[in-house]
């Protein structure tokens, strides 16, 4: 969850250090440490808190050396000669510390990483790169690892295994980084490692080897985010960026897949035919949080546009619960970061058992985009606040042309339906741009409700799938306990909730389903629930039964919840900021759950 940063070069590691860890602060931080080869010996310094902890403490003696790493927890071995930093879980540490403590090695942490530090001086027989591979053998689990040895002071040794790990190419000097964002102002030049490749970093070579310890040679991939797209241009939190970003983003994300003619999508990346999808008889979309959302709307995209069936889960009990997966299966995972690790473990898994799939993020070269058959980019560019804003439109506009490209094959849709919603697909930008053009509504709502302990959010169909992103929005970043109801669901239980004075967010932009939703938002006023409704433009019903609107531009009701979310967005952050919290790094919370 944690990054990871590290450093060769003529210049003082520490320095980049700091300023890399500050970068992948966004990631979730609970303490800092920095570990610099001095000249004789390795030196450690480590601080509980926010990095800027770990700077007040060394601030008046840096520690000096051109060679170091960095992370929350650097761990030694008991001579400090070998120090390693470690991201991810080492899933047999236990076996490996009881051998190694029955060996005398003494430990000072109950963390897997330092069992590493303690296996390596255990195997060291004077070849740092040979000793390194000894120890990848003996460890099994997930992680991205960085090693230093005082006998080597040359070089650094990195390797991972589903997790994230960059290397920075520089001149004279080399970087190493669990993601992208670290490394940006010093180079765009990288590598990026796949799983089991070790690589040697000094600082005028880098040397990189399989498994089996034969050379790999490495295609350097150029990262063309500018240094400022991944700073917050100019407002007061990524998150506030992140949002009103969205219309360059959704752009962004459907320019390239539209045909040259405006009428019908193109999906280069795919080239799929009839015979292609016709051999599934099953599609599953498997993600986490936010990502799980985007694929509730679209498992209703593809079913009502393509006509076949889909089942959506989160990739934590899907991957526990022995799926029906075979080749006749498409598992379509999503995932922003490309790096969570139950989403990835879902996609092993299906992958093992013989699917076909197919992976929507946002991250270029990520773990999930290099493991699966097929990758299609939201090109939503770096999303840096813990909670996911752009992604999930992007990912919301990149399933309604994936659906709409397999209804076209399949047949479903005549090409003037095709034709149309790709008209309506091309102002999505633009009603987006017009829902965030009036702000006003939601900062006062915010601050009339947002010292609220509980708050309800009600929608029937899509309005339901956008209730439960609105929900996570909030409870995220301003720790309201808020809750999602499939409004026709009120009456078995929740109703006994609703009290006077209680906050409803009602969506009712569901044509089919309008005059349910209706009675439903009846039911909670008639117990004096302060209802706030969420409506279409041309919607003049709905405001004689709640007490605010919030109006949303005309569109088809499938598309609608691209922009619907947005007021959401919105709300949760001026929430957040009404209650002083922490709205880019919540508590508790990771940027990407690299972790079980
Ligand atoms: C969303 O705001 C949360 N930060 C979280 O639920 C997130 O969507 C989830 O962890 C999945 O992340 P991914 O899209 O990078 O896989």
């Amino acid at each position: 969850m944690c990054g990871i940063v590290g450093y060769v070069g003529d210049r003082q590691a520490a320095e980049f250090l700091l300023e890399g860890l500050s970068k992948l602060e966004y990631r979730g931080y609970d303490s800092a440490g920095i570990a610099v080869y001095n000249g004789e010996n390795i030196r450690v310094e480590k601080c509980v808190g926010r990095l800027a902890a770990l700077r007040e403490k060394i601030k008046d003696d840096v520690p000096q050396g051109t060679i170091g790493i960095g992370h929350t927890h650097p761990h030694t071995d008991c001579s400090g000669d070998f120090v390693v930093v470690h991201n991810g879980i080492i899933e047999n540490y236990l076996a490996l510390k009881e051998e190694l403590i029955e060996k005398g090695h003494a430990f000072k942490s109950e963390t897997d990483t330092e069992v590493v530090a303690h296996l390596l001086e255990e195997v060291y027989n004077g070849d740092f790169e040979e000793s390194v591979r000894e120890v990848l053998r003996r460890i099994e689990g997930s992680y991205s690892l960085v090693f230093m040895c005082r006998q080597h002071p040359d070089r650094l040794i990195c390797t991972k295994q589903d997790n994230p790990l960059v290397i920075g190419l520089g001149d004279g000097e080399n970087f190493i980084a669990s993601d992208i964002p670290a490394i940006i102002n010093r180079t765009r030049r990288t590598y990026i490692l796949n799983d089991g490749e070790m690589a040697v970093v000094k600082k005028d070579a880098i040397e990189i080897t399989n498994r089996k310890g034969e050379l790999v040679t490495k295609k350097v991939f150029e990262v063309n985010w500018n240094a400022e797209a991944a700073e917050k241009g100019g407002f007061e939190h990524f998150m506030l960026k992140e949002i009103h970003e969205q219309p360059k983003a959704v752009r962004d994300t459907m320019s390239q897949r539209i045909a040259k003619d405006g009428k019908r999508i193109v999906m280069n990346e795919l080239k799929w035919n009839a015979d292609f999808l016709n051999n599934f008889n099953k599609v599953y979309i498997v993600a986490c949080g936010t990502a799980y959302h985007a694929g509730l709307v679209g498992k209703f995209y593809i079913e009502k546009l393509a006509r076949i069936p889909v089942e959506v889960d989160v990739a934590s009990e899907f991957r526990y619960r022995d799926p029906i997966v075979d080749e006749n299966t498409l598992l379509i995972v999503v995932s922003q970061s490309g790096e969570t690790s139950d989403t990835l473990a879902a996609l092993k898994e299906s992958k093992r058992r013989g699917a076909q799939t197919l992976a929507l993020t946002n991250v270029v070269g990520s773990s999930i985009a290099r493991e699966a058959d097929q990758v299609l980019y939201t090109w939503a560019g770096p999303e840096i606040a813990v909670a996911s804003t752009k992604a999930y439109t992007t990912q919301l506009i990149l399933f309604f042309m994936l659906a709409l490209y397999m209804a076209e094959i399949k047949g479903t849709l005549p090409e003037e339906k095709v034709a149309e919603f790709v008209g309506l697909l091309q102002q999505v930008p633009a009603q987006i741009s017009e829902t965030l053009s009036d702000v006003e509504p939601i900062k006062t709502f915010a601050k009339q409700y947002g010292f609220n302990e509980d708050v309800f959010y009600i929608g029937r169909s899509l309005d339901y799938d956008v209730a439960l992103e609105g929900a996570l929005k909030l409870k995220e970043i301003s720790y309201i306990h808020a809750e999602a109801y499939a409004a026709g669901e009120l009456k078995h239980g929740t109703l006994a909730l609703i009290v006077e004075g209680v906050p409803v967010i009602a969506l009712a932009t569901q044509k089919s389903v309008y005059e349910k939703t209706l009675s439903n938002i009846k039911e909670v006023k008639a117990r004096d629930a302060v209802v706030i409704g969420i409506a279409a433009a041309g919607d003049e019903e709905l405001e004689k039964y709640v007490d605010h609107v919030i109006r949303v531009p005309e569109t088809d009701e499938l598309l609608i919840p691209i922009l619907t979310v947005v007021p959401l967005q919105l709300l949760a952050y001026y929430a957040a900021i009404t209650r002083g919290c922490d709205v880019d790094k919540p508590r508790n919370l990771a940027k990407s759950v690299t972790v079980e």
